[in-house]
C-alpha cells in the first residue's frame, strides 16, 4: 500500500483502505470517542478511534506536533460532522492503527494556532512556523513559481548557468559582504552583491542568452521588502535592443503571474521616469491607488500666501493633489502627514479643505475667493475632500507629494483590490550625490546612455537619460535592467563623467574591459528580485513570508544566532585582530 496525502481524501475514496503519515495537528476529546486531526504537507484529514479500537490507548497519549503513521479505512462523516470549510472535511478515517515515529515537547507555538505569532517567536523557532497552513502554501507557490520561471527561460533559449559566491570586491551602489582569505593573508573575497559582470563576460563569451537564480548579498539598512541575502532570476541576451529584453520580461512576468492565478494581459503600460515623478511622485508608482498629482501653475494666481507665491516667482513648480475624505482629519493627522515631509524640506502640508460649501484648512485664507472656483474645478474637489498644494523644487515637491499619497491611501483604503503592473523607463543616467560630491550612476557604470542624449553626455550629463528600466508591481520595483555600454570609447567617456580615472576603471573593473577588448556583442538584461515577486503573488505582507529561513531587519538569523562571534583559532588562521567595539560608534 502507497502512503497517500492527508489533504488528498476525499469522498470518492470512502471505505478504501490508506496509509497516512504525518503531525497530529489537534486532538479533540469527546469523552469516548477520540478525533485527531493528521496533517501533511498536502493538508489535514479527521481521524476518529472509539474506545473498542486497538489503538485507543496509543491515540489517548498522542499530543500536538508527535508524528505518527496510521493506516485506515475512509469513510463518510455523518451529515452533522461535515465541515465544508475543510477539503477533506466530507469523510474522516476509522479502524485506524497508529504508530508513533516520534514524540514531541509541548511547542512553543503551535501550527494549528488561529492567529498569527509573534514574529520574534516564529523566526526563532522556524520549524514550528514553517508548518503552519500559511507558510505551507507560501513557500508551495514559491516552488511553482520558480518551475514556472524555468520552464518559460529554457523554452525561450536560455541556458542556466552559475557565476562565483566568492568574487572581488567592486563596491558600487550598496556595501559588500566580504569573506576574508586564510591561503592570501590580508586579501578578500566578496559575497556578490549580482552577477552583473560575469553575466556580462557569459554575453562577450559568446553564450546569447543567459539566466541564473541566483543569491545576491547586500550589506544595507533592511525593510519589509528588502534582504540582506535574496533571490534574483538574472537574465542577460546579446544582439538585442531595449524592445527586446522588455517583451521577453514581460513575457517571464506572464508566466509567473499565470503560475499563481493571474492573468496579466500584455503589453504592460509604460511611463516614463519623469511622467511617474510628475504624476505619482514615484519611480515605483502604485497605480492600484487613483489619484494624481496635478500641475497646479497655471493656477498660481489663485494662491496669495507667501510662501507658495514665493516659491513659485523663485522658479519652483506648483502641484496639488485631491484627497477624496480628507476633511475629516484632525488637526494632530495634519501635523503628522507635516512630519512625514520634513525630510524633503517642507514644514508642514499646506491644505484646504472642503465642509459642506465651507472652504477650511491651512491655506483657506490665503485664496483669492474669485479666482478660487476654477481651481475647485481642475482639482475635482468635492464636499468633504481636501487638496495638498506643495510649491518649490521639482523634485522634493514631487518626492513628498508621492509620500502623503501613499500614507493618505494607507489611511483611507484608496489602493483597488487588482495587481497593477507597468514599465518606468528612460531613468536619468546619473544623478548627484551631495555625499560624494560628483555624479553617480542611477544603475551601474555599464548602463547604456539613450542614444538620442549621446551627444550631451558631456555638456549636460545630469540629463542624459539611461536605456534602462524598471518592472514595477503594486508599488514595489520586482526587476530593473538596462542595455548595457559594449563600446569601449563610450565606457570610456561615462567612466570619465564618474569620476573614475582610467587606472581606477582598470583597477575596479580591468577584467570587464579587458574582454570587451576581444569583441562584444551589444548585450542587455534584467533582473527580477524573486522574493518580492513571491511575496506580492502570495498576499504576503513581508518578504521574510516567502523566505524559509530569512533575517531579522537588524540582519540577524534568530534560528542559527548568525552573525556569530567566531573563536581565536578561526581569526588567527584568517589573519584577523579584532578591534574593541566602539559603543559610541
Ligand atoms: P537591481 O539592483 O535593480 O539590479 O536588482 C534587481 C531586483 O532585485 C530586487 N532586490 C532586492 N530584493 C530583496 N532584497 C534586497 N535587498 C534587494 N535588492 C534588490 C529588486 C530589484 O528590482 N544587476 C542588476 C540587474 C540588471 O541590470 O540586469 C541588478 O542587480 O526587486
Amino acid at each position: 500500500m502507497q502512503r497517500v496525502g492527508a489533504g488528498t481524501l476525499q469522498a470518492a475514496d470512502v471505505d478504501r483502505r490508506v496509509q497516512l503519515a504525518g503531525w497530529v495537528h489537534r486532538v479533540r476529546d469527546h469523552g469516548g470517542v477520540l478525533f485527531f486531526d493528521l496533517r501533511d504537507r498536502s493538508g489535514i484529514v479527521q481521524v476518529v478511534v472509539s474506545p473498542q479500537d486497538p489503538a485507543y490507548a496509543t491515540a489517548q497519549a498522542l499530543h500536538s506536533e508527535w508524528v505518527i503513521a496510521v493506516e485506515g479505512t475512509v469513510r463518510r462523516r455523518q451529515s452533522g460532522a461535515v465541515n465544508p470549510k475543510l477539503p477533506t472535511g466530507e469523510i474522516e478515517i476509522e479502524r485506524a492503527t497508529i504508530d508513533v515515529l516520534a514524540q514531541a515537547d509541548v511547542p512553543p507555538l503551535l501550527p494549528s494556532a488561529q492567529e498569527s505569532p509573534d514574529e520574534a517567536l516564529r523566526l526563532r523557532y522556524r520549524v514550528l512556523d514553517l508548518r503552519r497552513q500559511e507558510m505551507q502554501e507560501n513557500l508551495a507557490l514559491r516552488h511553482r513559481l520558480l518551475q514556472a520561471t524555468r520552464r518559460y527561460l529554457d523554452e525561450a533559449g536560455f541556458y542556466e548557468l552559475e557565476t562565483p559566491m566568492l568574487t572581488r570586491s567592486t563596491p558600487e551602489g550598496a556595501r559588500d559582504f566580504l569573506v576574508p582569505s586564510r591561503l592570501q593573508p590580508g586579501a578578500f573575497y566578496a559575497l556578490p552583491q549580482s552577477p552583473q559582470l560575469f553575466k556580462q563576460l557569459l554575453m562577450v563569451a559568446g553564450f546569447e542568452r543567459y539566466f541564473q537564480v541566483v543569491r545576491c548579498f547586500r550589506d544595507e539598512d533592511l525593510r519589509a521588502d528588502r534582504q540582506p541575502e535574496f533571490t534574483q532570476i538574472d537574465i542577460e541576451m546579446s544582439f538585442v535592443e531595449q524592445e527586446e529584453v522588455l517583451h521577453l520580461a514581460e513575457g517571464l512576468m506572464r508566466a509567473i503571474a499565470g503560475e499563481a492565478g493571474w492573468q496579466v494581459e500584455l503589453p504592460l503600460p509604460r511611463l516614463t521616469y519623469h511622467e511617474a515623478m510628475a504624476r505619482f511622485g514615484s519611480d515605483k508608482p502604485d497605480l492600484r491607488i487613483a489619484c494624481e498629482i496635478q500641475d497646479l501653475l497655471a493656477f498660481k494666481e489663485v494662491f496669495t500666501v507667501p510662501f507658495l507665491v514665493g516659491a513659485v516667482e523663485a522658479g519652483g513648480v506648483l502641484r496639488g493633489l485631491r484627497a477624496p475624505g480628507a476633511a475629516s482629519l484632525s488637526r494632530k493627522q495634519w501635523d503628522e502627514l507635516g512630519r512625514q515631509i520634513e525630510r524633503f524640506g517642507f514644514k508642514s502640508v499646506p491644505y484646504l479643505a472642503l465642509q459642506g460649501e465651507e472652504l477650511k484648512g491651512s491655506l483657506a485664507k490665503g485664496i483669492d475667493a474669485a479666482r478660487w472656483p476654477s481651481l475647485r474645478e481642475e482639482l475635482g474637489l468635492q464636499d468633504g475632500d481636501a487638496a495638498l498644494v506643495l510649491a518649490g523644487d521639482d523634485e522634493k515637491v514631487s518626492l513628498a507629494l508621492g509620500q502623503l499619497r501613499l500614507t493618505l491611501a494607507d489611511m483611507f483604503g484608496w489602493r483597488s483590490g487588482e495587481h497593477r503592473l507597468l514599465w518606468v523607463t528612460d531613468f536619468p543616467l546619473m544623478e548627484w550625490s551631495e555625499e560624494e560630491g560628483r555624479a553617480v550612476s542611477r544603475h551601474h557604470p555599464f548602463t547604456h546612455p539613450s542614444p538620442a542624449d549621446l551627444e550631451r553626455l558631456e555638456s549636460e550629463p545630469l540629463a542624459v537619460r539611461a536605456q534602462a528600466y524598471d518592472l514595477v508591481l503594486d508599488g514595489v520595483e520586482v526587476a530593473g535592467g538596462s542595455i548595457r555600454i559594449h563600446e569601449r570609447e563610450l565606457q570610456e567617456r561615462v567612466f570619465s563623467l564618474l569620476g573614475l580615472s582610467e587606472e581606477e576603471a582598470q583597477g575596479k573593473f580591468g577584467f570587464l574591459l579587458d574582454a570587451f577588448r576581444f569583441g562584444a556583442p551589444p548585450h542587455g538584461g534584467v533582473a527580477f528580485g524573486f522574493d518580492r515577486l513571491c511575496m506580492l503573488l502570495a498576499g504576503a505582507s513581508s518578504i521574510r513570508d516567502v523566505i524559509a529561513f530569512p533575517k531579522t531587519a537588524k540582519g540577524t538569523d534568530l534560528l542559527t544566532g548568525a552573525p556569530a562571534e567566531v573563536s581565536s583559532h578561526q581569526l588567527e588562521e584568517l589573519h584577523l585582530d579584532l578591534r574593541p567595539v566602539d559603543e559610541k560608534a
